[in-house]
């Protein structure tokens, strides 16, 4: 949640904390701010509204400096406006600071600073720390101490980003709970909540780990943790192209992601498949497959689609390999004391590996001594560095806020690990070499899909008007229902829900009429049958029904009202085809809808307040 970035060096820093926030936006949206220090200038500039509202008040001022710092920001305390927004200053604004997480105890901190005569302008948790660090400036220490002084105060999640007027030479970055990242430039250092603001300018990074802070020079820095121990950083080497992170000539993200899928799911499988032994390799693992084998149970937790993506992990594991899995919500799974033992196994899934509620919950089990695996996207991610091992998805930066791409490369890795397991379990070597052939076929049947988003587009067209939908599923094309009731209400701010098909009587009947459409994912597996009755009891209430059925269907066509064929695939891999044309589905009607389908409101891409 919000985008961070500052600059120091000998270039202006304008441009490069406007492009870089224009990248970290998928972090938020609500309001936007930069903050520079030239000589004896300071200047903050600010806005609600999106970057580009910032660039244009910008655009009107002209200003230059080497040493700036950028903010866009996903509200929590306090509504989106200017005066929320980020950079908060002290009094006599000579110090900017930008702050993503929550600090929970500002209330407290707020009513000393007061006694003091502190004046507060915001109502957001973060100005509390600007003036508490000027607290500490009063009393002469240096920028660097002030800041470790006030944090030491705080309870809660930081990642933060700090520049003064009378030490102009330095940034000074913290982190706990919040992601930052040190970028190495020559004669030139950057700092950002993530590599994506980074990488037109470094490849060279420095991952901050909880508890430690950085004061960032232009041409060297130095870390240490908050309670004053020298660390030394080690520098890592980004793998990401600046092409991975535009839009490549689609209009939208989303759909340029939703394109990707044959090439992030092939990236996802790649090197992992060994046919002769009908298994998959994975080297996150090694070392630790026979603790995984022998788990008495499996949990995995995860939030939002990642959380769908481990429902379909649990058919797939319980089915093949035969050992009892539970899906947990995260931000459950922490507060409810789970019942964890030292014989779990729990994977932890999440495409940005920064989740705040996922990460509190891999800290949790990881106390009570299960495996913790992480099944992230972004590489060197939090969750990625905290989990004991784990396997990446990727999947390529995924930038559009509904999740698409992320959550295919989920279910491959997924298979992957079924496999895996299975296979030293009780899968034979003929069943484990027919789940690789249908992997090894799968980008093809994904791309036979997308061929047809022209087709997909002109059935939107009948739904756009609609207020309400279900998405009905069964067995592995369950959590599949769910994921395009969630891509459909998130971007098009439709009422959406998903159920089980077979549910759908004991409630949700009572809502079909001729005004309610009903998606009915209905591939030919082992519940076919039943999801056809399912069919006929929406049919006879008048319900209008669009069906996603395999290619070779031909009971289905005269029962629905849209129709749209995917290919067969083994029915542990369904899911990656099904959900293909729901992703396309919602993306259309809310472009129809004229809607930002890469910011819709209120979200964040990566959601790093608990
Ligand atoms: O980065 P994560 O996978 O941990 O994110 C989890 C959810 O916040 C995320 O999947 C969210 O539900 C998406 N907006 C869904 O499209």
């Amino acid at each position: 949640m919000c985008g961070i970035v500052g600059y120091i060096g000998e270039n202006n820093c304008v441009p490069i904390l406007i492009e870089g926030l224009k990248r970290l936006e998928y972090r938020g949206y609500d309001s936007a701010g930069i903050g520079i220090i030239n000589h004896d200038e300071c200047r903050v500039v600010k806005t609600k509204g999106k970057v580009s509202e910032l660039e244009n008040l910008i655009s009107e001022i002209q200003i230059e400096s080497n040493l700036g710092i950028g903010h866009t920001r996903w509200a929590t305390h306090g509504e989106p406006s200017m005066v929320n927004a980020h950079p908060h200053l002290n009094t006599d604004h000579t110090l900017f600071l930008i702050h993503n997480g929550i600090i929970e105890n500002y209330l407290s901190l707020k009513k000393g600073l007061e006694k003091e005569g502190y004046v507060f302008k915001s109502e957001t948790d973060t100005e509390v720390l600007a003036h508490l660090i000027d607290h500490y400036l009063k009393m002469k220490h240096s920028l660097f101490q002030a800041v470790r002084y006030a944090l030491n105060e705080v309870e809660g999640t930081y990642g933060i980003c700090v520049i003064y007027k009378r030490e102009p030479d330095k940034i000074i970055v913290a982190r706990k709970g919040s992601p930052l990242v040190i970028g190495i430039g020559e004669n030139e250092n950057f700092v950002a909540s993530d590599v994506n603001a980074l990488i037109a300018h470094t490849k060279q990074v420095v991952y901050l780990e909880d508890g430690e802070i950085a004061e960032v020079y232009k041409d060297s820095f130095t870390t240490k943790t908050i309670s004053d121990e020298t660390i030394i950083k080690e520098i890592h080497q980004v793998d990401i192209g600046i092409d991975e992170i535009s839009k490549g000539g689609y209009p939208h993200f989303m759909l340029k992601e939703i394109m990707d899928q044959p090439e992030s799911i092939y990236n996802s499988l790649r090197g992992r498949l060994v046919y002769n032994e009908g298994i998959s390799k994975l080297g996150g693992l090694q070392g630790f497959e026979e603790r995984i084998i022998n788990s008495n149970r499996i949990l995995i937790s995860a939030c939002g689609t990642s959380w769908h993506a481990a429902l379909v992990g649990e058919y797939m594991i319980e089915q093949y390999a035969g050992i009892p899995v539970e899906v947990e919500y995260a931000s459950e799974f922490r507060y409810r004391h789970p019942i964890i033992s030292k014989d779990d196994t729990v994977i932890f899934i999440s495409q940005s590996g920064e989740t705040a509620d996922t990460l509190a919950a891999l800290k949790e089990a990881k106390k009570k001594g299960a495996l913790c695996l992480g099944v992230c996207n972004v590489v060197g991610s939090s969750i990625a560095r905290e989990s004991d091992a784990g396997v990446y998805i990727h999947a390529g930066p995924e930038i559009g806020v509904a999740s698409t791409k992320a959550f295919t490369a989920q279910l491959t890795v997924l298979a992957l690990i079924t496999l895996l397991i299975a296979r030293r379990r009780n899968l034979s070597l003929p069943e484990g070499q027919e789940v690789i052939k249908e992997l090894q076929q799968i980008t093809n049947k994904v791309e036979i899909i997308l061929k047809q988003n022209e087709y997909i587009e002109k059935i939107a067209d009948q739904y756009v008007n609609c207020r309400n939908f279900l998405y009905l599923g069964r067995g592995y094309n369950f959590p599949v229902a769910l994921e395009g009731a969630l891509k459909l209400k998130e971007i098009s701010y439709i009422h959406a829900e998903g159920y089980p098909a077979a549910e759908m009587k004991h409630g949700p009947i009572a809502l079909i009429d001729d005004n309610m459409p009903v998606v009915f994912i209905a591939t030919q597996d082992s519940v076919y049958d039943k999801i056809i009755s399912n069919i006929q009891e929406v049919k006879a209430r008048k319900g209008r029904i669009l069906a996603i059925v395999n290619e070779e269907d031909e009971q289905i066509e005269n029962m629905v009202d849209h129709i749209i064929r995917v290919p067969k695939t083994h029915n542990m891999l369904t899911p990656i085809l099904t959900v293909i044309p729901l992703q396309l589905l919602a993306y259309h009607i809310a472009v129809k809808k004229g809607l930002n389908v890469d910011q819709p409101r209120n979200l964040a891409k990566s959601v790093t307040v608990e």
